[in-house]
C-alpha cells in the first residue's frame, strides 16, 4: 500500500480505484455518468488532469507515482449546499417545530458566538466533521456576528477548502442579544466582503436569515449588497414550516406569497440559494427557475423539525436548480450519504400523500450521487471549478470504502450493479465508509490521526 502524505503531492499522481463522477442531471440525460471500475484519477498541482480506464491512462500518462485505492470507490468531494456551522453542538435538540426550536435552543446557542474563542472551536469541530463526511464544499449560514465568520473563514482557509459563509443579517424578532440594524447588517457585511470574498477560494454570501427577522430596510440593504457585489451569493431561508409561512403573511401583507418577499427587494437571481421551499406554490417554482436561484433540498431537518415533504419531482419538472443540504442543527448528520438516503424517503413518502401515486418515482441512486456532487456544484454556479472530474477542475474528491461495516459488507455481497451499491451506500453508510478526503489533491488527516501521529514520535518504537 503506497503512503499517505498530508502535503499535495509533486508531478502527477494517479489515484487507482473504481472512479465515478457526473457530466449531467441523470434526469435529463442518458449519458450523465462516467463510470470506470479500475479506473484512475490523475491530478497535477491540485487541479484534475484526466479521468479514464487505469490500463490506458497509466500508460499515455506515465505518472510519478501512484496511490492505490483499489476496491474504493472514488467520486468528486460532496458538496453541502445548506448548513449552519454555529449549529454544531446543538445538533438533535428534542421535541420543538421550527420556530419554538429557533427560540428555544437556537437563539441561545448563537448568542454564544459574540466570544470570538468559543467561535474558533467549534470553527474547527465544524470543519473537520465536514471532511471527515467527505463535504469540501458547503454553503454555511455563521451568526450576527462578523467575528463568527472571520472565525470559521480562518479555520478554512487552514485546509484550503472551498467555502461560501456569511453573517447573519437579523435586525427584528429575535432576542436583543442578536440584533443588527439594516445600517449596522450593512456595513459589517459590507466589511466582511471586502475582507473575505475571493481570499483563496473562500466565497461570501450575504446572508438574511429569513423574512421573518428582517424589517424591509434590512432586505432592502441585502439588496443593495447584491447590487454593488454581483458575484456573491444570497443565501437564506423560504417556506420551510406552515406556521412561518402564515407569519411571513402577516409581516409582509402586500407580497403575494413567501419568495415575493425576497423578489421584490431584488434577492433572487443566480447564486441565490434558498433553503427548504417546501411549501413553495407552483408559480414560486416558475418563478425560481426564470430567476436562476436555487433550493437547498435539507430532507434530515425537514423530517427532524417536521416542516414537511420537499417536492422534488415538481422542482425537476420546473427546472429549478436543486442542491442537497444537510441543515445541521435542525439537520441531524453531516453525512451527505446519510441525506441522500433521507431524500429517497422523502420521495417515497409522497406517494403516501398523494391522489395519484402512480405518477410519483423515487429518487434513483444517481440521482442523488449527482444532487451531492455536481448538481450542488450547479446550484452554486461553481461547476466550472468543481462537483466533477472535468479536466482543469480543482482536485476535491473522495475515496469511500463500499464495505465499511460488517453489514454493509454482508449486503454488498448481493449488489450486482453500479446502482445497487450506490444505493446500498446511501442507505447505510454514513462517515464510517469516507476513507479519504483529498482537498486539492491534499490527503485531509483526521484530528485523532494528527494526534496519534504526534504521540509516535514522542514515544518511537
Ligand atoms: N429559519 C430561520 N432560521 C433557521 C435555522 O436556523 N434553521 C432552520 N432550519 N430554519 C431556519
Ligand atoms: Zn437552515
Amino acid at each position: 500500500m503506497a503512503a499517505q502524505p498530508r502535503a499535495a503531492q509533486a508531478g502527477t499522481v494517479a489515484y487507482r480505484g473504481s472512479v465515478l463522477h457526473f457530466l449531467d442531471d441523470p434526469a435529463r440525460s442518458a449519458r450523465a455518468y462516467e463510470y470506470h471500475e479500475d479506473g484512475v484519477l490523475l491530478v497535477r498541482d491540485g487541479k484534475v488532469l484526466a479521468v479514464g480506464p487505469a490500463a490506458e491512462l497509466l500508460r499515455s500518462h506515465r505518472p510519478d507515482r501512484v496511490v492505490d485505492h483499489g476496491g474504493r470507490l472514488i467520486l468528486p468531494g460532496f458538496i453541502d449546499t445548506h448548513v449552519h456551522y454555529p449549529q454544531t453542538q446543538m445538533i438533535g435538540s428534542f421535541g420543538e417545530e421550527l420556530l419554538k426550536w429557533l427560540d428555544t435552543y437556537t437563539f441561545p446557542t448563537e448568542g454564544q458566538f459574540k466570544d470570538p474563542a468559543h467561535a474558533a472551536r467549534v470553527a474547527r469541530t465544524f470543519v473537520d466533521e465536514l471532511l471527515r463526511n467527505g463535504t469540501t464544499t458547503a454553503l454555511v449560514f455563521g451568526t450576527v456576528h462578523p467575528q463568527s465568520v472571520d472565525a470559521l473563514f480562518s479555520q478554512a482557509r487552514s485546509h484550503n477548502l472551498r467555502l461560501v459563509a456569511g453573517k447573519v443579517m437579523m435586525d427584528r424578532n429575535a432576542p436583543d442579544y442578536l440584533l443588527d440594524t439594516a445600517e449596522s447588517s450593512y456595513a459589517e457585511s459590507k466589511a466582511l466582503i471586502q475582507k473575505w470574498h475571493g481570499q483563496g477560494r473562500l466565497l461570501y454570501a450575504v446572508t438574511p436569515r429569513f423574512a421573518p427577522t428582517s424589517t424591509p430596510a434590512q432586505l432592502q440593504a441585502a439588496g443593495r449588497l447584491l447590487q454593488e457585489y454581483p458575484d456573491v451569493y444570497m443565501h437564506t431561508h423560504v417556506s420551510e414550516n406552515r406556521g412561518e409561512v402564515a407569519w411571513v403573511k402577516s409581516l409582509f401583507p402586500d407580497a403575494s406569497g413567501y419568495l415575493d418577499v425576497y423578489n421584490r427587494f431584488g434577492l433572487s437571481r443566480k447564486r441565490s440559494v434558498y433553503a427548504h421551499g417546501v411549501h413553495l406554490q407552483d408559480q414560486e417554482f416558475a418563478s425560481l427557475a426564470a430567476s436562476g436561484a436555487a433550493i437547498a433540498f435539507c430532507p434530515t431537518s425537514n423530517l427532524f423539525l417536521g416542516s414537511g415533504l420537499f417536492d422534488l419531482q415538481k422542482a425537476e419538472q420546473h427546472q429549478v436548480a436543486v442542491g442537497l443540504g444537510t441543515d445541521v442543527g435542525g439537520g441531524t448528520s453531516f453525512s451527505l450519504l446519510r441525506t441522500m438516503g433521507e431524500a429517497y424517503k422523502v420521495t417515497q413518502l409522497h406517494k403516501a400523500f398523494t391522489d395519484t401515486p402512480e405518477a410519483r418515482r423515487p429518487l434513483t441512486p444517481l440521482k442523488s450521487y449527482y444532487l451531492a456532487t455536481l448538481g450542488g456544484a450547479r446550484a452554486l454556479g461553481l461547476e466550472d471549478r468543481i462537483g466533477s472530474f472535468r479536466a482543469g477542475n480543482e482536485a476535491d474528491f473522495i475515496v469511500l470504502d463500499p464495505n465499511a461495516t460488517p453489514l454493509m459488507r454482508f449486503r454488498m455481497e448481493r449488489a450486482k450493479t453500479l446502482e445497487d451499491r450506490l444505493f446500498v451506500l446511501q442507505t447505510l453508510g454514513d462517515d464510517r465508509n469516507v476513507e479519504a478526503t483529498y482537498v486539492m489533491g491534499r490527503r485531509w488527516s483526521a484530528p485523532e490521526s494528527r494526534q496519534q501521529h504526534r504521540q509516535a514520535q514522542v514515544h518511537p518504537h
